[in-house]
Parts: C-alpha cells; structure tokens; sequence
C-alpha cells in the first residue's frame, strides 16, 4: 500500500488546479442509464471512485470510454440493461446507490446490493427507499439487497424527505423525470451536486424547476436524448487546497473556484483571520504572518459548512489561538481523524458528535493512518506546517478522492512525496 512522506515547511505560493467534482461526477454517470443516446461529461475527475462507477455501469451493461486522460468520459446505454448492481462493486462504494433510481425508471426494476463506502457511521437507506416508494416502486430487502419493482411504471407524487439527503434527492430526482405526471420533492438537498445533476437532466430532455431550492418539481417525459455537460468544480478539493496556505502560510490562487459553491467554508475562514478573495480566475488565499484565530463550526446539509470539510477545517484549528468547538450533525463516528492529529501534538477531546479542539503552538510529525476519504487529507495538511517528518499510511482512502494530491502541493511548494508500496 502507497504511503505519502510530507516533510513541514514555509509560505507556499502559486496557483494549484480545481478538478471536476466527484460526488457531481457520480451522479451523473448512473443518468446515462435514462438514455440510449450518449451522454458526455467533459471535466471530469480522475479518481479511483470513478473508475469504481466505470466498472458498476459496464457491469449493467452500459460502456463507458474515458477520453482525453480521463477528463471526459464518453458514456452510452444502448443495448440490454441488466437490472443486478452486485455486492462485490456496491461494497467498494456508497454512490453505487445512485443507480437505483435510473434502473428504475428505465426498466421498471431493479435489484441493488446495500452499500459499503466510508466507515463513518450507520448511512442507511430508508431515505431513499421512502422516496421511491412514494413514486410507486414497491421495494424489499432480501440476502442484502434491495429489490424495487415498479412493473406498471413510476408514477409522479408529492413526497417531502425526512432528512435533506443527498443521494435520496439524486435518485429521486433521476427515477422521476421518465415517470407519468408530476413530481414535487420537498425538503430536497441543495448542494450544487444537485444543481448540477439537474443541468444535466434538463440537457438531456427532462422538465424540471427549482433545484438548489427546498422544493424541485418534475415534469415526467417520455425519453431523454443525448447530451453534453461540464462536471462542476469541486467544492470539497477546493476547501482542501485553500487550508493548505491558511495552514502554513503564503499566498496560493485555487483555479476554477467560486466563492458561491463553499460561502459559509469562507466566513469561517475569514473569522480565523484568512484572506479570501474571489479573482477572475479563482479564489486566492493568503495567510500573513501570526496565529490564526479559533473558530466554532458546525456541519450542516447545503448551504450549511460542508461534512466533507470538517476534518480538514481541524486540522487548521489544531494550531489555532484559543479553543474551538467543532459539531458533526450529518455522520456519527466522524472524528477518526482526531486520535491521529493527537499523535501529531494536537490537543482534542472528542465527546459523541463533538470535538473540543485547543490550539497548540506547533504540531510534530509522526505516523499516522488514514481512517476514510477526508481524514487522510486532514493529516496531510497537518503535516504540511508541523515540524519534522510525518508519514501517512493507507492513502488507498486519498486516492479515490483527490487526483495527484502530491503533484498539486509539490507545485506550491509543499515537501511531499508519494512512496510506493506492495
Ligand atoms: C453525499 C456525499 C458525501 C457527503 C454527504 C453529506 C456523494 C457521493 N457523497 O453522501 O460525500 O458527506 O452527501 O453531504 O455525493 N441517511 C439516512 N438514510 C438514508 C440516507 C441517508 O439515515 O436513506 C443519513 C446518512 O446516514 C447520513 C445523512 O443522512 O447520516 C446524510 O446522508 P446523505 O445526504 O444521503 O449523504 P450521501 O448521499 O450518502
């Protein structure tokens, strides 16, 4: 298994590229299963988790060409669809799941294997389950899968979540543009990614209002056609490399970044004390010299600060003047970054959903091991300004979210250095 080597050093400056969203990217490849015609997504991220949904989507049939280095990916669903997502690809994958909902509406069935993904807590699936119910598929769980079935066609309907999920939104959002009649979703997630997914239905035929809203009606049609859409740029990897100067300092311009996709990541670091400031090209980041300043935080659904960001916001607040209190609302066992920054010299105390984190001068490096996605690239922003050398194990959890972590921190000036393992 690789392992990544930082070594803490000074200021970075220089401009570090924004890729295509992931989670935008893994629910618009499943919507290619709405269409015989292609759908092509163009800034694309090249990450093992798209590879993952690569291999999901042939293995029902569908084929997917990864072009120009993997930036685009050709897809297409011509021919016979097999309705089985099987356990061994699903359990690599939570957003396996965002194939339900398309297998549904195109074929009326669908059997789905429960997912596995990130160990960061219970993410069942009732939601998702209750919202396809409610479009008339009648689903059961059977030897851990869940087979839906709605022989006579889905049929629009009202139906208001429970809790704002993402995935729920995506799949509903997906099951209902082939259904008859309308569809209302309410308490439907915000993030961008649905924004996003929306663009790409509506470019491909569907009738649909009000994404990014709490309330997205739906017009079901008779067929989507073929389409071409640019993934959204990646909020997540954004706030990533904009803590990398806030951490140790410098001036480093993120390109293709928004300010609009991540605003209440940017007020938090503004009250640390961070410059943000939206350019025509990106967003630029600088930390002058001095300490930064301790912040609450508290994860919340869209436009609330990202769970996605949690771990790397820590990982700033470790060196923080003061002490700040960090809330997990969306996952349970969330902070298994937080035994590792301590064995950097971070001083935290975690109780159920939150984390009491009081600022050190400095961090040291040591060894560590990635526990999920997130948490891999917290220590690695830790390592960047902690004194020493810090290893990171078990980067498999990185590399199915960040293309070429040590590629984009090296441009900056980062000490950091990928070593290869069995
Ligand atoms: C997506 C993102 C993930 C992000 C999360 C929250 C993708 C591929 N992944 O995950 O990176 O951390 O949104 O922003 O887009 N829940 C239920 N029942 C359900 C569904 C969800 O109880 O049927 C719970 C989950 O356990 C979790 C919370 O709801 O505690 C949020 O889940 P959800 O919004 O569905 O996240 P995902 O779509 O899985």
């Amino acid at each position: 298994m690789d392992s990544i080597i930082v070594r803490g050093n000074g200021p970075l400056k220089g401009q570090i590229p924004i890729a295509g969203a992931k989670n935008a990217c893994l629910a618009l490849m499943p919507a290619t299963l709405l269409s015989e015609e292609p759908l092509t997504l163009t800034n694309a991220p090249r990450l093992s988790d798209i590879r993952t949904m690569t291999q999901l989507l042939a293995s029902l049939g569908a084929e997917v060409t990864a072009l120009q280095d993997g930036k685009v990916l050709a897809t297409s669903c011509h021919g016979e669809i097999k309705p089985v997502a099987d356990y061994d690809i699903v359990r690599k994958m939570r957003a396996s799941n965002l194939v339900l909902g398309p297998l549904l509406a195109r074929l009326g069935h669908a059997v789905v294997s429960l997912p596995g993904g990130c160990a960061i807590g219970a993410r069942p699936m009732d939601i998702h389950i209750d919202a396809l119910a409610a479009l008339g598929a009648e689903i059961e769980l059977k030897d851990g899968y869940l087979h839906a079935n709605a022989r006579g066609g889905l049929k629009g309907a009202v139906h208001e979540m429970r809790f704002a999920s993402v995935g729920a939104t995506e799949n509903f959002l997906m099951a209902a543009v082939l259904a008859k009649g309308t569809s209302v979703l309410k308490n439907a997630a915000r993030e961008p990614e649905i924004v996003d997914l929306a663009k790409c239905l509506r470019a491909m035929g569907a009738q649909i209002e009000g994404e990014g809203t709490s309330d997205i009606t739906i017009q079901g049609v008779d067929r989507l056609h073929g389409a071409t859409h640019p993934v959204v740029t990646d909020r997540i990897e954004l706030g990533t490399y904009m803590l990398a100067p806030a951490i140790c300092g410098g001036e480093v311009e993120c390109l293709g970044g928004r300010i609009d996709l991540i605003e209440s990541f940017c007020e938090k670091l503004d009250a640390a004390g961070i410059s943000v400031e939206q350019t025509h090209t990106g967003i630029k980041v600088s930390r002058k010299n001095g300490r930064v300043r301790a912040v609450d935080v508290v994860t919340e659904p869209f436009p609330g600060f990202p769970t996605d960001l949690q771990a790397q916001m820590m990982a700033l607040l470790c060196t923080a003047e003061g002490t700040s209190v960090l809330e997990e609302k969306i996952f349970e066992n969330r902070f298994m970054h937080a035994p590792e920054l301590v064995r950097m010299g971070a001083k935290i105390e975690v109780h159920g959903g939150h984390a009491t984190v009081h600022g050190v001068d400095k961090l040291k490096g040591a060894r560590v091991m990635a526990t999920d996605l997130r948490a891999s690239v917290s220590l690695i922003l830790a390592a960047l300004a902690a004194e020493g050398e810090t290893m990171v194990s078990r980067v498999y959890h990185l590399d199915r979210g960040y293309e070429r972590v040590e590629e984009k921190l090296s441009a900056v000036g980062a000490k950091i250095e990928r070593v290869k393992g069995d």
